[in-house]
């Protein structure tokens, strides 16, 4: 069976960005632009330009450096604001506007304070506008994940018609199931007339933890974009994390889909997207934390030096972690222990380990990790010799 491409649409440097403490300077947002380039992205959404001069400005020479990846800019359905996105992307090798507006009853009646026919005829003239600047128009139904199913397709068949290339449906509060969404993106593939010239896009916030599940459930159904972030960063509970939905859709439904992204660049970029924005990566976090490939139960510890795949199904060298790691705590058995001691030259004797184990339960006891040093000095003092080594 030929493999479905998922566009992979980067907004680290427009949702990312957004998020409180996370601002970053030019210089930053460049070599942060950069490295999504390198790393296979095809969408970077670099700012949202009207927001400010700065903005403006970085959007401005991120078109210019980036080789590959599609730049996007960001604007509202106003058209001041399809004029400054423009003028942004002017340099870019493939420019697209981002535009968009609330399609949700609440986002019409209290924020927008109109009507849905106004709604419609809004979305449409900044499509139109936006086609007039660039070729590639991606259009937002912002809180479509709210936005009642008949009226979504309705604004989608007419900014399709004057000619939206990507249609973006995010669940911007964060509100769907995972089945409540993949039912939303094949309804609009099934009910949307002209739906099938153009790429449907997954936009799916994390607010009840779901931001992942939502993504890959739109992908099964039927989208053809994914937007995420690096490390999951986006407003309040986050947007989706890229390192995770493409691992979903390379490790679950490879034989269905594929990326153009080298995921060994995962852990690399996780951190240095963490040190510039000065947000710290949860240890536990999926795929890119510390532990996400670390063991310390001794049940695990004896699988994984066994077999590393009797608890890991992903490979960690795939997302640019070198290797599995054994930590020695408390909860550590014998192999690991030796398994640990070996790396630091140490090749004990069964009785050695024996007396080893001892030394190490008590040490452990009073450590939360025995590491590499302590180790060393646990082993020397206790069998009173240096690491073979060292002979
Ligand atoms: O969450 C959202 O709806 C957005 C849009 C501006 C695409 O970020
Ligand atoms: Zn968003």
């Amino acid at each position: 069976m030929e493999k479905t491409r998922i566009h992979i649409f980067d907004t680290t440097l427009r949702d990312g960005e957004q998020v409180p403490g996370c601002k970053l300077e030019q210089k930053q947002k460049i070599i942060i632009a950069k490295r999504l380039d390198l790393l296979g992205v095809d969408v970077i959404e670099a700012g949202f330009p009207i927001s400010s001069p700065g903005d403006f400005d970085s959007v401005m020479k991120i078109a210019k450096v980036v080789k590959n990846a599609t730049v996007c800019g960001l604007s509202r359905a106003v058209m001041k604001d399809i004029e400054v996105a423009a003028d942004a992307l002017k340099y870019a090798r493939k420019p697209r506007i981002h535009t968009g507006i609330g399609t949700s009853d609440s986002h019409i009646i209290h924020k927008l304070r109109t009507t849905r026919d106004n709604v419609i005829e809004r979305a449409v003239a900044a499509v139109k506008y936006a086609k007039s600047f660039v070729e590639d128009v991606e259009f937002y139904a912002e809180d479509a994940g709210r936005t009642d199913n008949e009226f979504l397709a309705r604004v989608l068949e007419e900014v399709i018609k004057v000619g939206a290339t990507v249609v973006n449906i995010p669940d911007t509060t964060g509100y769907c199931l995972p089945h409540e969404y993949g039912a939303k993106i094949k309804y609009l593939v099934d009910n949307v007339k002209g739906i099938d010239k153009v790429q449907i896009s997954t936009h799916c916030h994390n607010d009840l933890g779901l931001a992942t599940a939502n993504s890959v459930a739109g992908v099964v159904a039927g989208a053809l974009q994914v937007e995420s972030t690096i490390n999951g960063i986006g407003e309040r509970a986050g947007n989706t994390a890229m390192e995770e939905v493409v691992m979903i859709l390379k490790h679950r439904y490879g034989d269905r889909f594929e990326t153009g992204i080298d995921t060994t660049q995962f852990h690399d970029i996780s951190r240095f997207v963490s040190d510039q924005m000065g947000m710290v990566v949860q240890a536990n976090k999926a795929i890119v934390g510390d532990n996400a490939f670390a063991h310390s139960s001794g049940i695990h510890q004896d699988g994984v030096i066994k077999e590393r795949s009797t608890y890991e199904i992903i490979d960690p060298v795939e997302v640019g972690v070198n290797k599995s790691s054994i930590i020695l705590t408390a909860r550590s058995g014998r192999a690991a222990l030796a398994f640990r001691a070996k790396e630091i030259g140490f090749d004990l004797m069964k009785k050695e380990l024996d007396i080893a184990y001892t030394h190490f339960l008590e040490w452990a006891d009073r450590m939360k990790e025995v590491n590499d040093e302590a180790l060393r000095q646990l082993l020397e003092e206790c069998l009173s010799r240096p690491a073979s080594s060292d002979w």
